[in-house]
């Protein structure tokens, strides 16, 4: 948790400027005790940072069943699409692994932290350390850790074995497999990028011909069909309608980080497959899911991308892009 401790200057600018002021910029004070309090809320795997206080399992139970199972169903289950919580026993090296508290989570205090800091979803940091003690009790006894007598508390919370353990280990590789180059080092222009994601990537200064990277359309949309957009949509040539032309820079600026990759289960821009049943639903209900965001099988569309300073008919000229680059 130390890294937060970072951020503390610029709380303390936001909220203390007009109290106090110190250093050479004249901004911030020096954080007290009672702030840090606030931000140093981990739990390491030896137990260093549980409080005070306990909660047993039967005390958990009907904690869980209020504030937990609505989503994580009554038994750790899951309800819909919510994680699952318990079971998953010996699934890891299966075809279909279920990653839960009791089949994969190494440490038991990560599960404390976790509850305290971040759950319920809605309400994150809402629960009492006695209550996330009761939780976490019961939460360990769903999948049968611990049983029914347990009362969690610093000492015995500690002593709790997870079962996937062992299989977590350090990573002491290094983060870059290189020496670190001082001189006579490669150029940049002689790399070969093999994917980018179009403008995000930073590609101005790579080698002409690279492939992806040198393919970048610069704002030029008759240019989309001849960039590495036209390897998406198999060398179509498209001619694009005012409005769409107009578009394409909001997609370029609002859109392209989800729509040109797939991620997340956003329709591929350019993919006839992937927009094909999207398209006969009708320009007005396409335009009103972009604007207005949905939730569909896929994945979340965020109202407007998420970014809230685009006007309705930016929208709408963007979705007339993707919809004409991808017929
Ligand atoms: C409104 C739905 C909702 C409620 C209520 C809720 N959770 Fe969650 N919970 C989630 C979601 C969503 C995630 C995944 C969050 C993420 O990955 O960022 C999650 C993740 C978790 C995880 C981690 C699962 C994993 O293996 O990664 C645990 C443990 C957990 N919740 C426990 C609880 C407990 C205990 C409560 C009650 C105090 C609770 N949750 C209440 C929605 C909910
Ligand atoms: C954070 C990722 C993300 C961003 C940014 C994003 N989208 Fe989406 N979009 C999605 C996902 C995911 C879906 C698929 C949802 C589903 O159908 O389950 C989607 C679906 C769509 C659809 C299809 C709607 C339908 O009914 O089938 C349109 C149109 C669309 N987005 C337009 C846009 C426009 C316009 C922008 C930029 C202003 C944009 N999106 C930015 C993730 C994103």
């Amino acid at each position: 948790m130390f890294r937060s401790l970072k951020s503390i200057p610029l709380v303390l600018v936001i909220t203390f400027s007009a109290v106090a002021s110190a250093g050479p910029l004249g901004i911030g004070s020096t954080a007290t005790p009672e702030m840090i309090a606030g931000w140093d809320i981990d739990i390491r795997p030896d137990g260093t940072g549980l409080p005070d206080g306990e909660g047993s399992v039967a005390q958990g139970e009907g904690l869980y069943e209020a504030k937990c199972a609505s989503c994580h169903g009554l038994f750790g289950e899951g309800e819909g699409r919510w994680p699952v919580l318990a079971g998953g026993d010996g699934t890891l090296d299966t075809l279909h692994p279920e990653k839960t508290v009791g089949s994969y989570w190494p440490y038991a205090s990560t599960l404390w932290d976790y509850i305290h800091r971040a759950m319920p979803y809605t309400a994150p940091q809402s629960l009492t350390d006695e209550e996330t003690y009761a939780i976490s009790a019961y939460v360990l006894y769903l999948n049968d850790i611990v049983d029914d007598e347990f009362v969690a508390n610093r000492e015995t919370f500690a002593r709790v074995k997870m079962p996937n353990e062992e299989n977590f280990y350090v990573d002491n590789r290094p983060d870059a497999k290189n020496e670190r180059c001082f001189k006579n080092c490669a150029d940049p222009k002689t790399f070969e990028i093999v994917t980018t994601i179009n403008g995000l990537t930073p590609t101005g200064h790579f080698k002409e011909d690279s492939g992806v990277a040198a393919n970048h359309y610069e704002g030029n949309p008759s240019a989309a069909s001849e960039s590495g957009m036209s390897k998406v949509m198999n060398n179509t040539k498209i001619v694009l309608s005012d409005k769409a032309t107009v578009g394409k820079g909001v997609y370029d600026k609002a859109c392209q980080a989800c729509h040109n990759s797939g991620i997340a289960g956003a329709p591929k821009t350019g993919d006839k497959t992937a927009w094909v049943s999207r398209i006969d639903q009708g320009m007005d209900t396409l335009n009103g899911h972009a604007i207005n965001g949905y939730q569909g099988a896929d994945g979340v569309m965020p109202a407007k991308g998420g970014n809230m300073s685009l006007s309705n008919d930016d929208v709408i000229n963007a979705v007339a892009f993707m919809v004409e680059s991808s017929r």
